[in-house]
């Protein structure tokens, strides 16, 4: 073998020989995004590779933690500097020599859509790879809808670019995207290995472009593109990118390769510039914003987590444990009696059974897992664990009753967490001899699923104590965002705003399907009272102080509970599906015959402005309150913990989109035919006067 020699050297991509194989190997942290200075690199890398005549065949590597994560996401909307990611890849595939991808880590977007102009694709067990462009309201534009399915097939390739779910490396061979997997770790050997043997064997440049087999399977079946529509339709729904894939796919089968590159363009561009692509891409920084705290350093201290605790087998504390025994820590959990302690575990149990019938789980987990898990009846056996979370009641007495007792119990140094919805962690805290250690921790329901996790600093919450919780919520898979201490602290300070709203419109005369249809057609999942009776009613109702005083408490008195109690403020059939209830109305229309309350035709219009708008203006007001610290942080909370649809980018995004000056002005209208809930933030009336946004704010 001829002594490797260096062909181009830059920090990004340098090329070296290795034999008549030129390696070129780029480097550019973090994900090795396709920036302009990873595309110049590239493309002089592979000139002078095919211009050196001792160069037979050219692998293409990436250093650090992945193949090229995608198109660099930072360069969207901003002037285009050569040579373009389709130009670059032109140029790969259009090579005189073989090039083979040689990929470890994630391939995504247009890093898989760089993969597929080359002419072989290695990969190591581990890789992934996925078009999950969807996620920032896109479709993949550098040619991913057209090879794709070349390769893999229509229909698969529909549900991976749709979804923006990743492929892993063994279904990826058996479909023909990978060539051949090599040794974990030895990834450039394996893959100079492999250019070798295509050099040896004399094997052809093969182009996806040219495949057409699995595009003429595709076209005897006319009716796929309507079936996929039709039974992804409530998924889809609102949502533009899905369509735009679609069609670019149609456009795969109907048209020459060229006229459907040529079609891709055009639909991705058409999302590029719309505002659904602009809140997804604000979601995505956002979300990797919301992990930073301003305060805490990269040597800010963090406390090992080797074992938990949790007080509570109810709703949230058996999917709360849940999460640990997930992330193989073991966890302790302690109820009051046995019997609800068996309850909860019988939960959990049954929730891993659950999954593992879905094969979403290998059954042999279950037990692992279960293993984990210590259950008791005394708080002593907490001794031991350096994170201890409470999810009893939600009554501050009793709350506090247990952390007194915790006090004495929790080793020194341990993580005191409470669960509370909206109960004042401080007060909670005060009521130990080390409120530094205290925290709140507020997981959402189901909370082995939800992807939210508020982490709730009080003044007096030790900085090593933050760090180490927003550490934990990348351990178990959660989205931690830090807020400070304040009634319902983030997301439920805003429901309440919501609900607020929404009884004083059930008064007025709005109906509950008029209210709810506003919110789903905005892109909620569902309504507020439907998401109400699907909760239950009777969540944190008390019967013995309830007193007839508010529609919901009127209801439970009746025994109507929502869902599970066949009505609420809807009736529910047996496979509880939601119809107007009239009970449910006559209870509403005598309620507000009570309190003097005229019942008129609300408009939709005024349903909307109405309940989004008390939201903006909640979340503006805690941004005054400093619960919050970024716009974006509210965001994250109501996209992540309550079904704020994505592609409208949070509630203070879409208060931008939606223009500052027109919400002030709506908002004073609404203040005075309705009061003070409506009363202008002070932000937003400074941002207005100052002509700008909350996001830009930041
Ligand atoms: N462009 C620019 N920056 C990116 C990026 C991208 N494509 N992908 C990740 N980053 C940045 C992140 O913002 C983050 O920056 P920060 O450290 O300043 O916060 C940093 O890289 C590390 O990212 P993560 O924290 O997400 O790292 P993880 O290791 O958890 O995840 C990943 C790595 C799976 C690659 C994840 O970052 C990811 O999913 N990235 C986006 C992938 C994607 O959507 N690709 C498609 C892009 S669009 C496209 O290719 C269009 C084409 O079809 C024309
Ligand atoms: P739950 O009523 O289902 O469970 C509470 C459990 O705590 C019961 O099993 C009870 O026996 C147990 N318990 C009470 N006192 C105890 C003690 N001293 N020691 C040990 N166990 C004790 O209630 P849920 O819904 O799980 O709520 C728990 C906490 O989580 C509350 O603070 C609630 O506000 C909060 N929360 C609830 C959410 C929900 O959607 N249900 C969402 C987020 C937070």
């Amino acid at each position: 073998m001829a002594a490797a020699g260096s062909l181009v050297t830059d920090a990004v991509v340098s090329s070296a020989l290795e034999g008549r194989i030129a390696v070129v190997t780029v480097n550019y942290p973090p994900v090795n995004a396709l920036g302009a200075a990873v595309r110049q690199g590239v493309s002089l890398a592979i000139t002078q590779a095919e211009q050196d005549a001792a160069v037979g065949a050219i692998v293409l590597v990436c250093e650090g933690r992945t193949f090229f994560a995608g198109a660099d996401i930072t360069e969207f909307g901003k002037r285009m500097i050569e040579p373009s990611l389709r130009a670059m890849l032109a140029q790969i595939e259009n090579a005189t020599k073989p090039v083979i991808a040689a990929i470890h880590g994630t391939a995504l977007g247009g890093g898989l859509e760089t993969a597929l102009v080359a002419h072989y694709r290695v990969g190591v067990p581990s890789a992934r790879v996925g078009l999950p462009e969807v996620n920032l309201g896109l479709l993949p534009g550098a040619g991913g809808t057209q090879r794709l399915p070349r390769v893999i097939g229509v229909e698969k390739a529909l549900d991976l670019m749709t979804s923006g779910a990743l492929l892993a490396a063994g279904p990826a061979l058996t479909m023909g995207l990978f060539d051949e997997l090599v040794e974990e770790g030895e990834l450039r050997k394996g893959a100079i290995n492999f250019a070798n043997k295509v050099l040896d064997e004399r094997r052809p440049l093969v182009k996806v472009r040219h495949r057409s087999g699995k595009l003429d399977e595709a076209r005897a079946n006319p009716k796929l593109f309507t079936d996929f529509r039709k039974a992804n339709a409530k998924r889809f729904r609102g949502f533009k990118a899905p369509e735009n894939i679609i069609r670019s796919v149609e456009g795969a089968l109907q048209l020459s390769f060229d006229e459907g590159m040529a079609r891709e363009r055009e639909l991705f561009d058409e999302l590029l510039q719309d505002s659904q692509s602009a809140a997804m891409r604000h979601v995505f920084f956002a979300e990797r914003q919301a992990a930073k705290i301003d305060d805490v350093e990269p040597d800010t201290p963090t406390l090992p987590i080797a074992k938990v605790g949790v007080i509570g087998a109810g709703t949230m504390g058996s999917g709360i444990v849940m999460n640990f025994l997930n992330a193989g820590i073991p966890s302790v959990i302690v109820e009051t009696k046995q019997e609800a302690l068996d309850r909860g575990l019988g939960l959990i149990r049954k929730n891993y059974e659950n999954t593992a019938a879905k094969g979403k789980m290998k059954a042999e987990y279950i037990e692992i897992r279960m293993g984990l898990l210590t259950p008791s009846l005394a708080l002593e056996d907490l001794a031991d664990c350096d994170l201890i979370i409470e999810a009893v009641f939600e009554n501050i007495n009793v709350k506090k009753e247990v952390f007194a007792k915790l006090d004495k119990i929790a080793k020194p140094g341990a993580i005191l967490a409470t669960n509370t919805s909206y109960l004042d962690v401080e007060v909670i805290a005060a009521a130990t001899s080390r409120p530094a250690s205290v925290i709140g921790l507020h997981f959402f329901s189901p909370a082995n699923i939800m992807k939210l996790l508020e982490i709730v600093r009080t003044n007096y919450t030790a900085l090593p104590i933050v760090a180490t919780a927003a550490k934990l919520a990348k351990t178990i898979g959660k989205v931690g965002v830090t807020v400070g201490n304040g009634f319902g602290f983030v997301g439920n300070r805003i429901l309440a705003a919501r609900d607020r709203e929404v009884n004083k419109l059930l008064l007025e005369g709005a109906t509950p399907s008029e209210i709810d249809r506003v919110l789903y057609e905005f892109g909620f999942p569902m309504g507020h009272l439907q998401m109400r009776d699907l909760v239950g009613l009777d969540v944190g109702w008390d019967r013995e102080t309830s007193a007839s005083s508010t529609v919901r408490e009127i209801l439970n008195e009746m025994g109507r509970h929502g869902q599970k109690s066949g009505g609420g403020y809807y009736d529910y059939d047996e496979q509880r599906n939601p119809t107007p209830s009239p009970i449910a109305a006559k209870v509403i229309a005598d309620f507000a015959a009570n309190q003097g309350v005229a019942q008129r035709n609300v408009s939709e219009d005024e349903v909307r402005d109405r309940v989004l708008y008390a939201m903006v203006n909640e979340g503006a007001r805690i941004l005054d309150d400093k619960i919050a610290v970024r716009a974006s942080d509210i965001d994250i909370v109501w996209i992540t913990g309550y079904g704020w649809p994505r592609y409208r980018g949070g509630p203070m995004f879409w208060a931008d989109l939606e223009g500052l000056p027109k919400i002030l002005a709506r908002l004073k209208e609404l203040e005075a035919a309705h009061g003070a809930d409506f009363t202008p933030s002070p932000l937003i009336e400074r941002l207005v006067s100052e002509g700008r946004g909350f996001v830009e704010r930041q």
